[in-house]
C-alpha cells in the first residue's frame, strides 16, 4: 500500500503530482530536499499520488539514487533513525534520469519517463520542477521543458498545472536579476515561478506576521514614536568550508543580506496587509523594500566590510578566509558587513536606525532581531548618572527558537534598585518539539500552489537595487583585507559604526 494513503494526514487539499529535482544528485539535494521529502511523507503531508524524479548528469541506476538518498536522509534529517518501513515502500516512488541539462534526447526521454509515471501513480499531469542547480542553467532548463510541453502555457487552459521552483541567488546585481527574469518569463509565467528563500520557510520568520497582528499590544508601539532602533543579526561560527568557488563569485552581502535579510526587515517593517493572500503580503513588503532611503557616498563610507583572517573559533585555531580551499590569495570578497538603513515612510519617520550585521566566522551561530524601545522618561527611577535598559524585544530566529521581553524590574530588598529581567519564551520547551526544517513547509506550499512564502520579482529586484549602488563602490573601492580574526564579532570599525550615533550592538 502507498505510505501516504496510509498515513493521509493531510491538512490542506494536496493535489497528486509528480516531482522533479534538477541537480539531484548535488549537496543540496542531500543535505536539505531529501530530508524534507522523506519527512514530509513520512508525517503523511506529501498527496498520496506522488512520485519523484532525480536528474542529473552523472551514471546511476534507481536502485543506486535511492541509496544515496537514503544515506543523505540517514545523515542530515532532523528525525532520525530513518524508518526503514517507510523507506521501503516510499522508494518505489523514487527515480532517476540521467541527462544533461542542455540535451533533447535527455528531454525526449524525461517526457516519456514522465508520462509513464503519470499513468503508474495517478499523478493527473500536475508536475513540480525544482532546480536545485546553478543559475546559469535555468534559461536553458526552462526553455527545454517547454520545448518538449512538459511545462503548460497558463494563457491556454488547461486541467493540470505545471511549477518551477529555483533555487538563490537570483542574479548577482540589479542588471544580471533583470536579465534572468526576461530570460525565464520568455518560457514561464511569473505565477508559476517560486523563488526559494529558505529563510521564509522558518517557523520563526513566518511568526513575525502573527507576533505583529495577532496581537494588539505591539502594533500601537510599532513607530517611530516608541521604537529607538532596530538591530538585525545573522551571525554564523562557520567559515566558507568547501563553498569557495561560489563564495568568490557571491560575497557576504549577496548571500545573505541581499536576500535574507531584505525578508526579514520587510517583514519587521511592513504595514498589515488587507488579507492573508500572498499578493496582498508581497505588495506591502515590497512597499517597505521601496521606501528604504537610498544610501549616499557618505552611507558608502561608513558601511563596514570585513573578512576573515587566521583566529579561534570554539578553542580551535581557524584559518583565514584568503587561506579557504578555491580562494584568491589577494580576495577582496566580504565576509561581514555592518550597515545602516533608514525607512522613509509614515510609520517610520526615516528616524529608525536599522542596524544590519552579518558575518562568517563570528564568535557564534545566531540571528536575531532585536527591537530596542525608547527609553522611559528617567523622573522616577533613574539612579544618578545611570541610565535604565531600554526595554529590548528579541525575536530569535535560530538557533535557541524563540522570543524574549527585557523589562526593568524591583529588585526585592528595602532599597528599589531597578534591574533588568527577561521573559523568555522557547519553541523548544513550549511547543514540546523544535520547529520543522523550513524545506519541508517550502515543499509543502509549492505542492499547493501557495506562494507566500516565496520571493516575488518585485522584492529581488527592488532589494538589487538598493545594494547595487554599494556593490559598484566597492568594486573600485579596495580593501585591506583580512580585518577581523575568526571567532571575534567583526572589524573594530563595526563597533566605532554603531558607537557614533550612541549606540552598541547586542551582546549575543
Ligand atoms: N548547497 C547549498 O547549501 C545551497 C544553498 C542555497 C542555494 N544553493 C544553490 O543551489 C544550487 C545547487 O547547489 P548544490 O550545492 O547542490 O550544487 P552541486 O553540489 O554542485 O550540484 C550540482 C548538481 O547539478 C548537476 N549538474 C551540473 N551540471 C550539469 C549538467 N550540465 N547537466 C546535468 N546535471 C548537471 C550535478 O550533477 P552531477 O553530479 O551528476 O554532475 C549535480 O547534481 C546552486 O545554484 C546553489 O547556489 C545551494
Amino acid at each position: 500500500m502507498n505510505p501516504l494513503e496510509e498515513t493521509g494526514r493531510s491538512t490542506r487539499n494536496i493535489d497528486p503530482c509528480l516531482l522533479v529535482i534538477f541537480g539531484a544528485t548535488g549537496d543540496l539535494t542531500g543535505r536539505k530536499l531529501a530530508p524534507a521529502i522523506y519527512n514530509i511523507g513520512k508525517e503523511g503531508l506529501l498527496p498520496a499520488n506522488f512520485a519523484c524524479v532525480g536528474f542529473a548528469r552523472r551514471e546511476k541506476s534507481n536502485e543506486e539514487f535511492r541509496d544515496d538518498l537514503k544515506k543523505s536522509i540517514s545523515s542530515y534529517s532532523r528525525t532520525q533513525p530513518i524508518d526503514d518501513n517507510f523507506w521501503s515502500t516510499f522508494q518505489e516512488q523514487i527515480f532517476y534520469h540521467k541527462s544533461e541539462f542542455d540535451s533533447d534526447e535527455g528531454y525526449e526521454a524525461l517526457a516519456k519517463t514522465i508520462a509513464d509515471l503519470d499513468k503508474r501513480f495517478s499523478t493527473r499531469g500536475n508536475r513540480v520542477f525544482y532546480l536545485s542547480v546553478q543559475p546559469k542553467f535555468f534559461p536553458i532548463i526552462v526553455e527545454k521543458l517547454r520545448k518538449f510541453n512538459l511545462i503548460y502555457d497558463v494563457t491556454k487552459e488547461t486541467e493540470s498545472w505545471s511549477r518551477v521552483v529555483i533555487e538563490k541567488p537570483f542574479g548577482h546585481d540589479l542588471k544580471s536579476a533583470g536579465q534572468l527574469q526576461d530570460d525565464l518569463h520568455k518560457n514561464i509565467d511569473e505565477s508559476q515561478t517560486y523563488r526559494i528563500d529558505h529563510y521564509l520557510g522558518k517557523e520563526t520568520v513566518q511568526n513575525i506576521m502573527v507576533f505583529r497582528f495577532g496581537n494588539a499590544i505591539f502594533e500601537s508601539l510599532w513607530n517611530y514614536k516608541h521604537i529607538d532602533h532596530v538591530q538585525i543579526t545573522v551571525a554564523e561560527d562557520i567559515g566558507i568550508g568547501t563553498r569557495g568557488a561560489f563564495y568568490e563569485e557571491e560575497g557576504l552581502l549577496r548571500d545573505v543580506v541581499q536576500n535574507h535579510v531584505m525578508q526579514i526587515l520587510s517583514l519587521i517593517g511592513m504595514e498589515p496587509p488587507v488579507s492573508l493572500k500572498a499578493s496582498d503580503i508581497h505588495d506591502e513588503k515590497v512597499k517597505v523594500l521601496k521606501s528604504i532611503r537610498p544610501f549616499t557616498e557618505e552611507d558608502f563610507k561608513s558601511i563596514v566590510r570585513g573578512q576573515y583572517g587566521p583566529g579561534f573559533v570554539n578553542g580551535e585555531d581557524a584559518i583565514g578566509y584568503r587561506q579557504e580551499k578555491n580562494v584568491k590569495p589577494d580576495s577582496q570578497i566580504e565576509t561581514f558587513l555592518a550597515l545602516r538603513l533608514f525607512i522613509d515612510n509614515w510609520r517610520w519617520g526615516g528616524t529608525v536606525p536599522f542596524y544590519i550585521r552579518a558575518g562568517k566566522r563570528l564568535a557564534k551561530r545566531t540571528s536575531e532581531v532585536a527591537i530596542v524601545f525608547k527609553d522611559a522618561p528617567g523622573v522616577l527611577f533613574q539612579e544618578p548618572n545611570k541610565k535604565s535598559e531600554p526595554n529590548v524585544l528579541t525575536l530569535r530566529i535560530q538557533p535557541d527558537e524563540g522570543i524574549s521581553m527585557k523589562i526593568n524590574c524591583k529588585v526585592p530588598g528595602p532599597s528599589s534598585p531597578l534591574q533588568p529581567v527577561k521573559m523568555d519564551f522557547r519553541y523548544g520547551s513550549y511547543f514540546g518539539q523544535s520547529p520543522p526544517e523550513a524545506y519541508e513547509r517550502l515543499f509543502l506550499d509549492f505542492i499547493i500552489g501557495d506562494n507566500t512564502l516565496f520571493a516575488r520579482t518585485d522584492e529581488v529586484e527592488t532589494s538589487w537595487k538598493i545594494f547595487t549602488p554599494l556593490l559598484e563602490y566597492w568594486a573600485k573601492t579596495p580593501m585591506t583585507f583580512p580585518n577581523y580574526a575568526c571567532g571575534t564579532w567583526g572589524p573594530k570599525e563595526a563597533d566605532e559604526m554603531i558607537a557614533k550615533d550612541n549606540r552598541t550592538w547586542r551582546k549575543l
